[in-house]
């Protein structure tokens, strides 16, 4: 089996408002191996974005990590500084982000964009004609008709459809060791979301880059994922195989979820006719947090710490597996 290349270890990342501490991510652990894709999923509001931006340490004030490990490739980087870390960024990991609020400069040419994100992180000076050899290969590959030409073209030359594939070209630019994608085909019409997917397909295929996807689309998961992981309020419910959790899902939410679906290919509604939300449940400290909304709970569900039972690879969070393999 391959290589781990990342290990979540009891991640808290906790936003510090005014009046209240919200718990976005509270005790998220997994790992990932070299060229695995794990899919990430669960209602809004549930900390996938902010687990994603917890690993490349961008989460926003009044946002802090508070607590766990974040090993990548056998480094901490929750141990390391910030000029560390952003020889990390868009290097080894690459983020597709679910508002790309590192859109592209208007006044500068898509092929000097590009270009200045590869001699970035190029490994050694690039002469003039490489670069833009590399610069006509990547917009190619995003899917850009004759590159060659367009490389000259300002962003607002481009379709939005387009824009967002440059700038997936951008974090793919150095072939990264993991690409985070939060969302990355939600705005797109179908035919460029194809594409994009496609893409990732090829470079995982090619580099063996391993993937985290976040995504509404439960399609795309069993299409695109090796591994899923269960959100909700915070923390991963359930994890494991997309084969195992989807055919034999454990956890009360999981069931419901794949149960509220009719179809897996159309995005994952709000479980609006289960009573509660996501939002009042990040309140809950002991006890599961999924407990008022389940079908299933128990009197210990209130109160008690729920602590993880596994089979093999795949691990649920829930009080009814007490008594089998832990
Ligand atoms: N910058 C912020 N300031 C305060 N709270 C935040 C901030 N970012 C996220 N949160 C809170 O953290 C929790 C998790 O948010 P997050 O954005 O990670 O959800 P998500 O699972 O990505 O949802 P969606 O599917 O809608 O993108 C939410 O309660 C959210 O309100
Ligand atoms: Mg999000």
């Amino acid at each position: 089996m391959n290589e781990v290349l990342l290990k979540v270890e009891n991640l808290k990342t906790y936003f510090f408002m005014k009046r209240t501490i919200v718990k976005a991510v509270d005790g998220v652990s997994f790992e990932l191996r070299r060229g695995e894709v794990l899919g990430l999923v669960g209602e809004s509001g549930c900390g996938k974005s902010a687990t994603a931006l917890s690993i490349m340490r961008l989460i926003p004030h009044p946002g802090r990590i508070v607590d766990g490990h974040i090993y990548f490739k056998g480094r901490d980087l929750l141990a390391l500084s910030e000029k560390e870390m952003r020889g990390i960024r868009g290097k080894e990991i690459g983020m597709i982000f679910q508002d790309p609020h590192n859109s592209l400069d208007p006044v500068y040419t898509v092929g000097w964009q590009l270009s200045e994100a590869i001699m970035l992180h190029a490994p050694k000076k690039m002469d003039k004609k490489s670069i833009l050899r590399k610069v006509v290969d990547i917009l190619g590959k995003v899917g850009i008709p004759t590159p060659e030409d367009r490389h000259r073209d300002y962003p607002h030359q481009f379709s939005g459809g387009q824009k967002q594939r440059i700038m997936i070209g951008m974090s793919i630019s150095n072939v990264p060791d993991l690409i985070i994608a939060d969302e990355p085909t939600t705005a797109l019409d179908v035919t460029v979301q194809a594409q994009i997917i496609d893409l990732m397909k090829q470079l995982k295929e090619e580099y063996n880059v391993s993937i985290i996807l976040i995504t509404h689309n439960l399609g795309l998961v069993a299409e695109m994922c090796d591994k899923v992981a269960i959100m909700y309020a915070g923390k991963i419910v359930e994890i494991g195989g997309v084969e195992e959790v989807f055919y034999e899902p454990l956890h009360p939410y999981t069931k419901l979820l794949l149960k509220s679906i009719p179809r897996v290919d159309i995005d994952m509604p709000r479980l609006e006719h289960i009573p509660g939300s996501v939002e009042g449940a990040y309140e809950i400290e002991e006890g599961c947090r999924f407990y008022p909304r389940c079908p299933m709970a128990m009197d210990k569900c209130r109160d008690t710490l729920v602590r993880a039972y596994s089979k093999g690879d795949h691990i649920v969070y829930c009080h009814l597996y007490e008594g089998g393999e832990g």
